[in-house]
């Protein structure tokens, strides 16, 4: 496996093994690596013949109230688990590199950015936006493969590249869970154990939700009132939105035809954490 830190470098590399006739697949991250991306990259290197895993910790979609400077980072771990996971390149580039100016130019999708994290998380969507873009172009992935984890974030990536005629594929990827149900992620680490075991409760609604709907319950109100129900079981979980949405659009919907996803987003301890799942398509996300 090799590590490259510059645009030049990953711009020699992955050419080289395109003009082999090599399919390319990119893993964004921010790193501090956990099952959840080894999933990605394990997606990646069955559909694909190389694959680049990038870490870059994006200042851009950080507010400035959030943890962009305390954003847990461990580069040593982080190489091994792509090295044990068959990844052919980490791409881990500078703030400098990635941003040497101040930046002005920004991609932004409109509407669908707005809702669910997108309203309490103002410019989030464009610095993720902004520097997917960038990543793509850095790299010139034929395949991207991103979480089904952060569905808003995944239906965004999938619209800017629709939209701008991207050359690249969007493979979303199921969420990966611990035992007790919660959604691994890297701000998983700043949970206390009693802490964990109430964000359990996340998933724990979202399973309800899911019942319900399985038995026939096509009410948006009703099955929100169930989730907020469960959560409320624990009187340390701050509510931030729990909705039934179109999978694509985003807009709320009040009674569901088809399929639907579920979101919450939810403040437990110091960690704001989200989880979701598609009503109709799947039980777990
Ligand atoms: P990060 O939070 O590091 O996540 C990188 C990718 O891993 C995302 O596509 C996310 O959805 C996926 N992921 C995280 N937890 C997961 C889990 N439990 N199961 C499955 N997939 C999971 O998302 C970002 O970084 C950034 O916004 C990025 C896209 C890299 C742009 O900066």
């Amino acid at each position: 496996m090799e590590f490259v830190d510059t645009i030049e470098a990953i711009r020699k590399l992955v050419p080289a093994e395109q003009a082999n006739g090599k399919t390319i697949g990119l893993v964004p991250t921010m790193g501090s690596l956990h099952v959840g991306h080894v999933s990605l990259m394990k997606a990646a290197v069955a559909r694909c013949d190389f694959v680049v895993v990038s870490i870059f910790v994006n200042p851009t979609q950080f507010g400035p109230s959030e943890d962009f400077d305390k954003y847990p980072h461990d580069l040593e771990a982080d190489m091994r688990m792509c090295e044990e996971a068959g990844v052919a390149v980490v791409f881990a580039p500078s703030v400098g590199q990635m941003y040497p100016e101040k930046n002005i130019t920004w991609v932004t999708v409109d509407e669908i950015t707005d809702k669910l994290c997108g309203a309490s998380r103002p410019g989030h969507f464009r610095g993720v936006t902004t520097v997917c873009a960038k990543l793509f172009n850095i790299v010139g992935a034929d395949f991207a493969f991103f979480g089904q984890k952060d569905a808003q974030q995944a239906v965004v990536i999938q619209r800017m590249i629709a939209d701008l005629n991207m050359p690249i594929e969007i493979v979303v990827c199921p969420t990966v869970r611990c035992e007790s149900g919660l959604a691994v992620s890297s701000r998983n680490t700043y949970l206390s154990d009693p802490e964990k075991k109430d964000a359990a409760l996340l998933y724990a609604a979202l399973r309800r939700c899911s019942k319900l709907f399985t038995e026939g319950c096509r009410d948006s109100g009703k099955l929100i009132e169930a989730m907020r129900e469960t959560i409320g079981a624990s009187p340390k979980i701050q509510i931030e939105y729990i909705n039934i949405t179109d999978s694509r659009t985003l807009e709320d919907v009040d009674v569901i035809k088809g399929n639907a996803l579920a979101a919450i987003a939810a403040k437990v301890g110091p960690s704001r954490l989200i989880d979701n799942i598609v009503l109709g398509l799947d039980e777990g996300g």
